[in-house]
């Protein structure tokens, strides 16, 4: 089958054809057998490409996993073996998951118990791109921020992955949302999505753009801030919160993990949320499947749409990886396997 191997550690946006990739473009790795009897096996329509991708093939990931590696997390696509005790699923269903590895290949095996169905009239290929970012978005505003109608989110990085992801479902749950990005025509999207205020970090301060919003709308400051980012803008966003705001620390997209002082969160009555969404997995498995199968039902009935900005295929990785290096992504980046061409971006 075809995959993308990672050999050793580099920068992955060197094309898959060069010697100095770390990323190298099989065809000929062997299609993983069913494990166990409850063992499913998943012909992969598309994975999406995620942040946390692009560090662990740098070597800048938490998690190190021994080389060579197939990397990727969330996938869609449709059930190509069973295993004889596998009662949930059949062969042709459509499905979609996330794995600790191994995405980036034509065929992953999963349990069953590991996968969800993709309802019919869901997009198969938007589904590849649900579990990390909505997933995480979801986690963090509904079962840790419990956010609620009438309360005031910002999200920074909110043109990315999950940013983009939190803004839609801060909409949902009825709140008034800010949304931080850089340029134009990530704040031009931003805007046609409804979102209630956004700032363009290329010409506007944050804290004076803010401010102003909040007062033409008489509100008194910041009740959640959704962070990806980090570093200055973190610090800058903190000027902004309530008494009784929550932080939710989810990334550190601009390399700089930012210090939150614990005395200013004692004086204004902050939470402060580390959130890592893959965790729990091991530590709470049915938030997460809850979650999941929350966001999928949403998807169904249009409350949230998943963007896709650029897709490729997979001997053309390395463009993928470049799309979330120059900051070029909106909403999500995707790799495809078949008819690639046919699909077009959401914008
Ligand atoms: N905690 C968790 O469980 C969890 C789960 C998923 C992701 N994450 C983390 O969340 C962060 C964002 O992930 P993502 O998949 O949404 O990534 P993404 O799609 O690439 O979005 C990141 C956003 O961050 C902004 N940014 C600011 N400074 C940046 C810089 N120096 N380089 C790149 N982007 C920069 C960019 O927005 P502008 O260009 O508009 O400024 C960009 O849209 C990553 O750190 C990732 O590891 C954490």
């Amino acid at each position: 089958m075809e995959a993308l191997v990672c050999r050793k550690l580099g920068d992955p946006t060197v094309g898959v054809y060069d010697e100095k990739s770390p990323i190298e473009f099989s065809k000929n790795e062997k299609i993983p057998e069913l494990n166990s009897p409850t063992a499913v096996r998943v012909r992969v329509k598309a994975t999406s490409l995620n942040y946390a991708n692009y560090l662990q093939i740098l070597g800048k990931y938490q998690e190190k996993p021994p080389l060579p590696f197939i990397p990727g997390s969330d996938y869609s696509g449709i059930v190509d073996a069973v295993g004889p005790n596998v009662s949930n699923f059949r062969v042709g269903d459509t499905v979609c998951s996330f794995a600790a590895l191994g995405s980036f290949a034509q065929f992953i095996v999963a349990d069953q118990s590991d996968l969800f169905p993709v309802p019919k009239g869901c997009d198969l290929v938007a589904a590849g791109a649900l579990p990390v970012a909505f997933g995480t978005s979801h986690v963090a505003l509904v079962h840790r921020a419990q956010l609620s109608s009438g309360q005031v989110l910002v999200v920074l990085g909110a043109a990315g992955g999950v940013g983009l992801a939190a803004v839609q479902i801060g909409k949902v749950l009825g709140a008034t949302v800010i949304a931080v990005a850089r340029g134009a025509e990530k704040v031009k999207f931003l805007k046609s999505l409804g979102v209630d205020h956004v700032v363009d970090l290329s010409n506007e301060n944050v804290i004076t753009s803010v401010k102003e919003f909040l007062k033409a709308r008489k509100l008194k400051g910041v009740d959640v801030l959704y962070d990806p980012v980090g570093g200055k803008l973190t610090k800058e966003s903190m000027k902004l919160l309530n008494w009784g705001a929550q932080i939710l620390v989810i990334g550190f997209a601009s390399g700089e993990v930012p210090v939150i002082p614990a005395n200013i969160a004692l004086v204004k009555n902050w939470t402060v949320h580390g959130l890592y969404w893959g965790s729990y997995k091991i530590h709470r498995p049915g938030v997460l499947e809850d979650s999941i199968r929350e966001l999928l039902s949403w998807m169904l009935k249009g409350l949230i749409t998943i963007h896709i900005s650029h897709t490729y295929g997979l001997s053309e990785a390395n463009l993928a990886f470049s799309a979330i290096k120059d900051r070029k992504a909106i909403g999500k980046v995707m790799i495809a396997f078949d008819d690639v061409r046919s699909i077009s971006p959401k914008l």
